[in-house]
């Protein structure tokens, strides 16, 4: 990483310079299809990557940690917190709240949260779990926590390949640090997808909506990508 690039990612995360290094490691709390894809691309960008799984030792995980490479390592999930000021939970929607119960304190750091809350109904079709969102309910939890909602709207396979479906591919980021945010949104663009910051994280209600909108598209076989243009 550039020392340009370091400077300025340390100044967004309101670190100096020199503690850069510090600053770039992040904890992907989860080893499923998102920290598979994501991990590798993250590293690839000079980031120090810490896996938070619960269990470190097994052999998927040790395959990851050597597919990631750059220094990549695992531990259980409040460790890899605790060494990190950038997390990522990606884990089972559903399990969101107990996982972030666990990890300790957040205060001060980003955590970015790609979950997506649904229920399926009786015709197939994805729907709201409840009446606030995922995102709004981990700074709850959390409310020193950083949150910024990112990287939910597409599949993994779209993560590893955007290009793939056939063009660029908008990433709708939303939170209520400024500095946050705009560090997040530095991650997505260096890894080929197109970052738009679209507010507060009020609206990650309606970013998690965009998921339910997709996966019915593609259960209706009507599946699409998208692309949000700016205005001229
Ligand atoms: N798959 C996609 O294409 C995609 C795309 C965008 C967003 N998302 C969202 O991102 C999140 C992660 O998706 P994913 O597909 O990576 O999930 P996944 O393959 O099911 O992996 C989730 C990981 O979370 C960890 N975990 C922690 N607590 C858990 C619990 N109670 N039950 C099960 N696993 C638990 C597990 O790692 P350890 O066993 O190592 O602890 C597991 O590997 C989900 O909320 C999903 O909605 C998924």
């Amino acid at each position: 990483m550039s020392y340009v690039r370091t400077l300025f990612l340390s100044t967004l995360l309101g670190f100096a310079a020199c503690g850069a290094a510090y600053a770039e490691t992040i904890a992907i709390i989860g080893t499923g299809q998102v920290a598979n894809a994501l991990g590798p691309m993250f590293a690839e960008q000079g980031h120090t990557i810490i896996y938070g799984s619960r269990n470190p030792a097994r052999d998927t995980v040790r395959e990851l940690i050597a597919r990631t490479g750059a220094g990549a390592s695992a531990a259980q999930p409040a460790e890899a917190v605790a060494r990190a000021e950038v997390v990522m939970v990606a884990v089972p929607w559903d399990a969101l709240p107990d996982v972030v119960r666990s990890l300790g304190d957040l205060t001060g750091k980003i955590v970015i949260d790609p979950t997506n809350p649904r229920i399926v109904g009786d015709d197939g079709l994805r729907d709201w779990a409840h009446d606030t969102s995922n995102a709004e309910i981990l700074q709850e939890l959390a409310p020193g926590a950083r949150v910024v909602k990112a990287l939910n709207t597409m599949n993994w396979r779209t993560m590893v390949d955007p290009m793939a479906t056939g063009g660029p591919v908008s990433v709708p980021v939303v939170g209520d640090d400024e500095q946050a945010k705009a560090f997040v949104v530095e991650l997505i663009d260096a890894i080929g997808l197109e970052p738009i910051d679209l507010g507060p994280l009020r609206y990650a209600r309606m970013v998690e909506g965009m998921y339910i909108l997709w996966g019915n598209a593609n259960t209706l076989e009507r599946g699409f990508n998208y692309y949000l243009r700016p205005a001229p």
